[in-house]
């Protein structure tokens, strides 16, 4: 109950964010690039940006992180329960800034791939989202 308690309590200002973006993709993008965020948003290993996306005919919870310098973005479901990674909204990474944490079990993953590096994802990972960044953004590229 505590989890969909947490999902209600952080969607209203999730889809405030995600309706005040332009809904126009940079020219030369290609059609159906979103904008999530400012390129400033995203520290490298900082807090990450919590949007939503389309997943397979549903709308479900995601986040963009900055590691090594470039962008990354999933599906905000960890593999092991399908829970939000971050308790905290944005706190995706752990204390070294190093790998993707799970706030629930401490399911760990590569921030560049989403690949399962320890804990109860048991060799499962996140569900990629491709985006790139064009002057100053950071888009999500639909399919
Ligand atoms: S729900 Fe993420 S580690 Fe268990």
């Amino acid at each position: 109950m505590a989890g969909k308690e947490r999902l209600s309590e952080l969607s209203e200002p999730l889809s405030q964010a995600v309706a005040s973006l332009d809904e126009t993709g940079p020219a030369g993008a290609g059609h159906g690039a979103r904008p999530i965020c400012a390129s400033s948003d995203l520290a490298d290993g900082g807090d990450g940006v919590r949007f939503e996306v389309e997943h397979k005919a549903e709308t479900v919870p995601a986040f963009a992180i900055r590691h090594g310098g470039r962008v990354y973005a999933y599906v905000n479901r960890c593999a092991h329960i399908a829970m939000e990674l971050d308790w905290n909204p944005g706190k995706f990474f752990d204390t070294d800034g190093e790998y993707l944490i799970c706030s629930t079990h401490g399911a760990l993953y590569a921030p560049e791939s989403g690949a399962c590096r320890g804990g109860p994802c048991r060799g499962t990972g996140l569900i990629r989202l491709q985006v790139f960044e064009n002057d100053g953004r950071v888009y999500l590229r639909k399919d």
